[in-house]
C-alpha cells in the first residue's frame, strides 16, 4: 500500500467517524435539506431523509419531487454534486418547501449560514435504482463542514413544524379522505407548537402550513 492510499483510507475513516457522531446510521433517516448541482449549476433543493449504508448515503426520491425526473434524465451521474445540510432549525425546512430562494442565497459558495445550517456535507452521486414509487439514490460523502460548534436543546415546536411539513407535502398526492386525515394531523402539530412555544415565528409558520393545507383541500 502506498502513502497516498493510506492517506485516503485515513481520511475516509475520519469522515465516517464524524458522520457517526452526527448520528447518521443505517436504521434511522436523518432529515436533511439537500441541494443538487449538475456541472456546478443548482438543479434543485429539497428536504430529504438520509441513511448511511456502509460508507455511502442512501435516500429515496419520490415521483412527486421535481428531482425525480431531473435525475432520470441525466446522462452522466458523475457530474451530480450535492450539499447535504443538517439543521435543527425548522425554518430551514419551511424555506426548503415554500421559500427555496431564501436558502439558495444562504448556501452560495462555501458561505454556510449558521442560522440555517449546523453542518454541511459535500457529496457526489454514485448510482441510483428505479423502484416503483421512488428512486433509490446513493451518494458518496467527500467533505464535512461543521458550521455550528455549540449544541442546541431539543424543543417540541421545531419537531412539530417539521412533522407538519411532511404531512403537507403528501396532500397533493392522496385521495380526499387521506387529505382530511393529513389536515387533522397538521392541526395536532399546531396544538403542540402552541403548547410548547410562544415564539411568534413558530406560531406564524404553523398557522401558514395549516392554512395552505386547507387551501390545497379546497382546490383539489
Ligand atoms: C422533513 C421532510 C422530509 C422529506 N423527505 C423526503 C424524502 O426523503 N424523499 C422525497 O422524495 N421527499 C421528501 N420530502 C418531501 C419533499 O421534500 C417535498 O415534496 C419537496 O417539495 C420536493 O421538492 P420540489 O417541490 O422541488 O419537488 C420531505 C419533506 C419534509 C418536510
Amino acid at each position: 500500500m502506498d502513502l497516498c492510499s493510506i492517506q485516503v483510507e485515513d481520511m475516509t475513516r475520519n469522515l465516517m467517524k464524524i458522520l457517526d457522531s452526527l448520528e447518521f446510521s443505517s436504521d434511522t433517516y436523518i432529515e436533511t435539506v439537500t441541494l443538487f448541482y449538475v456541472n456546478g449549476k443548482l438543479m434543485g433543493l429539497m428536504p430529504l431523509g438520509m441513511k448511511k449504508l456502509n460508507s455511502q448515503f442512501f435516500a429515496r426520491i419520490f415521483k412527486s419531487s421535481r428531482m425525480y425526473n431531473t435525475i432520470l434524465n441525466l446522462e452522466d451521474l458523475s457530474r451530480v454534486k450535492c450539499k447535504i445540510c443538517i439543521s435543527s432549525n425548522p425554518i430551514t425546512f419551511y424555506y426548503a418547501i415554500f421559500k427555496k430562494e431564501k436558502l439558495v442565497k444562504a448556501f452560495m459558495g462555501k458561505n454556510y449560514s449558521r442560522k440555517f445550517c449546523d453542518a454541511c456535507i459535500d457529496a457526489t452521486m454514485t448510482s441510483y435504482e428505479k423502484d416503483q414509487e421512488f428512486l433509490k439514490i446513493y451518494l458518496k460523502p467527500i467533505e464535512i463542514y461543521i458550521v455550528r460548534r455549540y449544541p442546541k436543546g431539543f424543543n417540541r415546536a421545531s419537531a412539530a413544524i417539521i412533522e407538519a411539513l411532511v404531512h403537507y407535502t403528501k396532500i397533493p398526492f392522496v385521495n380526499m379522505e387521506e387529505q382530511k386525515r393529513l389536515i387533522l394531523k397538521i392541526e395536532m402539530c399546531m396544538e403542540t407548537v402552541y403548547r410548547s412555544s410562544e415564539k411568534p415565528t413558530y406560531r406564524a409558520i404553523i398557522e401558514e402550513i395549516f392554512k395552505r393545507a386547507k387551501n390545497l383541500l379546497l382546490n383539489s
